[in-house]
Formats: C-alpha cells, sequence, structure tokens
C-alpha cells in the first residue's frame, strides 16, 4: 500500500487548479442510466471513487470510456440491474444505482451498503420512501430486491439526507405521476444533479429549496454533454492547508456560492480572503484564534471539512468545541491527531480543543476520505517528518493530491509499494 511522505513546515504559495467534484459526478453518472443514450462529462476528477463508478456502470451494461477528465458514457445497451456487494463494499455511493434502476428497468438488485469507518451508515429513508412509492423491497442475502414502477407521491424525510433526495429524485424522473420530496437536501451537488435530470427530460421545481417536485420524463432516448461542478470539498481543503501553514494561494475554477460558510469562519479568525469571479484568494501568517464550529448541512459548515477544520484548529489560540451535527461518530482522526501531539477530548459529538505550541510528526493512519486530509494538513504543520500509510482513502476522493501540493511549495512525496 502506499504512503506519503510529508516534511512539515512549509509556508503555501502559489496557483491551485480545482478539479471537478467527486460528490456531484458519482449520482451523474448513475443518472445516465435512466435514459438511454449518450453523454459526454466533463470535468471529471481523477479519483478512485469514479474509477469504481464506471465498473458498476460496466457491469449493468454501459460502454464507458475516460479519458483527459471527460466521461464518454453509452446507456443504450445496459441490461443487467444489479449492483454487487464487491463494488457496494468498496464505495457507498454506489447505492445511488438504486433510484436509476428502478426508474429504467422497474426492477433492481442492490447490495445493501454496511457499516463504514465513522459509525453505522444507515438507508433507510431510501427504503422507506421508495415503499411510498409503490415499490416492493424485500432483503435477500445481503441484497435489496426492488420490484415494480415507482408511482408519483408526496415523500417527507424526517432528517434531510443527500444521498435519499438523490435517489428519490431519480426514482421519480420516470415514476407513474409527480412525486413531491420536501425536507430535501439542498446540497450544490443534489442541484446539479437536479440541473442533470432536466436536461435528461424531467421537469423539477423548487431546485435548491427544500421542497422538490418532480414530473417525469416523457422520452425514450437521449444525448447531451454536461459540466460538473468544481469540488467545494477539494477548495476548502486547500485553503484550510494555507490558513494553518501560512502562506498565499490562488484557487481557481471554484464556485465562492458554495463556500460561504467555511470563507466565513476562515475571516473570523483573520485569515484574509480575496474573491475574484471563479477564483479565490487566501493568505494567512498561520497565527490565528481558537473558534468554536459545528457541522450543519448546506449552507453550513460541511461534514466533510470537519478533520480538516479539526487541524487547522490544533495550534489555534486558545481553547475551542468542534460539535458534529450529521454524524455524531466522525471522529476517528481525533486517535491519530493524538500522535502528533494534540490536545483533544471527545465527549459525545463533541470535541474539545486546547491548542497546542507544536504539532509533532509521527507515523499515523487514514481512516477515511476526509480524516485524511486532516492529517495531512497537521503534518504540513508539523516539525520533522510525518509518514501517512493507508493513502487509499486520499485516492478516493482527492485528484493528484501531492503533486498539487507540491506545486505550492510542500514538502510531500509517495512512497509506492
Ligand atoms: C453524502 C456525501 C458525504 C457527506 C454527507 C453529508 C456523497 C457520495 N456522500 O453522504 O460525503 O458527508 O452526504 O453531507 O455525496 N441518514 C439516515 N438514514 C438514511 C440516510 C441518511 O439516518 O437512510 C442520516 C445519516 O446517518 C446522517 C444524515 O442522515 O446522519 C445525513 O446523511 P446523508 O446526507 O444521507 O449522507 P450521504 O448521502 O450518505
Amino acid at each position: 500500500m502506499d504512503k506519503l511522505i510529508i516534511n512539515g513546515g512549509n509556508k503555501l504559495y502559489g496557483d491551485v487548479q480545482i478539479s471537478g467534484a467527486k460528490n456531484a459526478v458519482l449520482p451523474i453518472m448513475t443518472a445516465t442510466l435512466i435514459v438511454p443514450g449518450n453523454y459526454k462529462i466533463n470535468n471529471v476528477p481523477d479519483l478512485r471513487d469514479t474509477r469504481t463508478m464506471i465498473q458498476l456502470l460496466k457491469i449493468i451494461g454501459s460502454n464507458v470510456q475516460y479519458s483527459n477528465n471527460t466521461l464518454l458514457i453509452d446507456t443504450k445497451e445496459c441490461n443487467n440491474p444489479h449492483a454487487p456487494y464487491d463494488l457496494v463494499k468498496t464505495m457507498r455511493a454506489s447505492f445511488y444505482v438504486l433510484g436509476p434502476l428502478l426508474a429504467r428497468f422497474h426492477e433492481s438488485k442492490v447490495s445493501l451498503p454496511g457499516g463504514c469507518a465513522w459509525g453505522p451508515r444507515p438507508v433507510d429513508f431510501h427504503i422507506k420512501a421508495l415503499r411510498e412509492m409503490k415499490v416492493d423491497i424485500r432483503l435477500d442475502k445481503g441484497d435489496i430486491i426492488a420490484k415494480g414502477q415507482p408511482q408519483g407521491n408526496k415523500i417527507h424525510f424526517t432528517k434531510k439526507s443527500v444521498g435519499a433526495t438523490g435517489n428519490i429524485l431519480m426514482a421519480a424522473t420516470r415514476a407513474n405521476g409527480v412525486t413531491t420530496i420536501s425536507n430535501a437536501a439542498m446540497e450544490p451537488e443534489i442541484v446539479s444533479l437536479c440541473h442533470f435530470l432536466q436536461k435528461l427530460g424531467a421537469n423539477i421545481e423548487g431546485i435548491g429549496t427544500e421542497v422538490l417536485i418532480i414530473s417525469p420524463i416523457e422520452i425514450q432516448n437521449n444525448s447531451f454533454e454536461f459540466d460538473i461542478i468544481p469540488d467545494r470539498i477539494e477548495a476548502g481543503t486547500f485553503m484550510l492547508a494555507v490558513a494553518a501553514t501560512g502562506g498565499k494561494i490562488k484557487l481557481k475554477n471554484v464556485n465562492i456560492e458554495h463556500l460561504e460558510s467555511v470563507i466565513d469562519h476562515l475571516n473570523k479568525i483573520n485569515i484574509t480572503t480575496n474573491l475574484d469571479g471563479n477564483d479565490i484568494s487566501i493568505e494567512s501568517d498561520g497565527e490565528y484564534e481558537a473558534i468554536d464550529m459545528e457541522t450543519l448541512e448546506f449552507p453550513g459548515f460541511p461534514t466533510d471539512l470537519q478533520a480538516q477544520w479539526m487541524a487547522v484548529m490544533l495550534k489555534a489560540k486558545g481553547n475551542c468545541v468542534i460539535k458534529e451535527n450529521i454524524y455524531h461518530d466522525r471522529f476517528t482522526h481525533i486517535s491519530e491527531l493524538s500522535r502528533m501531539g494534540a490536545d483533544i477530548s471527545l465527549k459525545n459529538n463533541i470535541a474539545y480543543i486546547k491548542g497546542v505550541h507544536e504539532i509533532y510528526s509521527a507515523p499515523v493512519m487514514c481512516t477515511d476520505i476526509r480524516a485524511s486530509a486532516g492529517l495531512i494538513i497537521a503534518a504540513l504543520c508539523s516539525k520533522g517528518e510525518t509518514e501517512i500509510s493507508r493513502i487509499y482513502h486520499i485516492d478516493r476522493g482527492y485528484d493528484g493530491i501531492e503533486n498539487k501540493l507540491t506545486s505550492i511549495g510542500a514538502n510531500i512525496r509517495r512512497i509506492k509499494s
């Protein structure tokens, strides 16, 4: 397994091109299954997860080509509505095929995802909503067997869920009748999925709000081109990295509106941000006060940047708390950060952080995609050489992270094994 070796202490200077958003491209790739056709998708990040999704689309019968960040997907010959455990267990987002397969074939067999590194991640909202759409669902040997054309209905989620909103949106595009989703997720990736589904032929009202009304697609085939939005989590990770190390970087190809809560938090600790169209510059001297933060659904501070924010707060002046409201157990990075000298205690879903003068290098291991990014930020600020193992987690969600960091002055290298 590959490792990253980081010699901390360098300030970061230069420009970084932000890639397309992982969490936007994955559901959109599955949405190409809904209507047989040829789809060209641009700005696709080169990630383990996009490659896993390509494999899954091929198993279902799609013809997929991927080069130069462009995907060509032909879904005309698809005939196997089955997502096997081998793929679903390596990437939970595979579960996104459930809605599209039901939409197209009125049947599907999708392995039930298990837990993950940050605790149980149920799919009960997806299943309850599909049952309310009169889909027959049963569990057989770990697979969800779903049958029947979804019927339009009024679906209410008791809690906002990105995945359940996406799956039900896609099932609804070929439902019999109109579907209304209330308390829908409002994340930019859901907005982008809605735009793709509109191009596919669905009529969707309320895009970007918590009530979505979906009228089904009438056409039988389609073909078009679509651009993936910039990855706000990758952008946020680089913003937080330079806040912690000090320096000045410009991020190119970002959507500022997707990053407002991160910018607000950085401004509160006196880190300068300058916005210029699709670019944002961040300047920091690496000295700042601690402030409290809690994760919330969009437009709040994203849970996918919680570990990275924690890494920034390790050496802040004073004490602070981080409250994790989305995934109460998403704290596996704390024990690794503690190995680097962090002073953090955890009570339920609240982490209490006391600022330390120095972060030390230590061998640490990645536990999930974003926890890994937190370890990288801590290592970039530490004294000495840090070895980060199990970096396949990073490769799932960050396109060429060590190349991008090297280009702005970080001392980081990959050891292949
Ligand atoms: C997506 C993102 C992930 C991000 C998360 C929250 C993708 C591929 N992944 O994950 O990076 O961290 O949104 O922004 O886009 N819940 C249930 N039952 C369900 C579904 C969800 O109880 O059936 C709960 C979850 O346990 C969690 C909350 O709802 O507490 C939000 O989860 P959800 O938005 O569904 O996350 P994902 O879509 O899995």
